[in-house]
């Protein structure tokens, strides 16, 4: 198991200014924004998939080319969403709506989320 989970719920206050993370039942793990989707059950479900949220074309794109998400992936998205999705898809023009990139720590961040998440 990679990653300090601890660490990375430190990092995750980077995340929340836009994400949340809200389970099923609508129980708040972390309170956050809805500029970006609730990242609840992000590892291992097919990217752009929450149901009721506005993705951009580019993610869109992501999932029709069958992406879901690993802890690698996520880890280099994070990093460089626009760069992640523009190697994935072929498009080097793709944009994604999430302007941050995390320049650090970001194992760490994604293990956060795994420990959050069901299985
Ligand atoms: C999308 C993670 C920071 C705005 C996503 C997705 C992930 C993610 C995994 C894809 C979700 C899916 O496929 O359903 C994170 C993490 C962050 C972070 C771990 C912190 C390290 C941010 C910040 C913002 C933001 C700070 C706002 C300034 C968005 C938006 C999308 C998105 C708008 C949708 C992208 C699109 O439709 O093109 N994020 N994010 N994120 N995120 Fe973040």
């Amino acid at each position: 198991q990679e990653g300090d989970v601890a660490n990375g719920e430190k990092e995750f206050r980077k995340c929340k200014a836009c994400h949340m993370i809200q389970t099923p039942e609508g129980e708040d793990i972390v309170k956050g924004g809805k500029t970006g989707p609730n990242l609840h059950g992000i590892v291992g479900r097919a990217a752009a998939s929450q149901e009721d949220f506005k993705y951009s074309e580019a993610l869109v794109a992501l999932k029709d080319s069958g992406e879901v998400w690993t802890r690698e992936d996520l880890a280099a998205y994070i990093t460089d969403p626009n760069k992640f999705v523009q190697e994935k898809t072929g498009n080097d023009k793709a944009k994604t709506k999430m302007t941050f990139k995390l320049n650090k720590a970001q194992e760490d961040v994604v293990a956060y989320l795994a420990s959050v998440s069901p299985d």
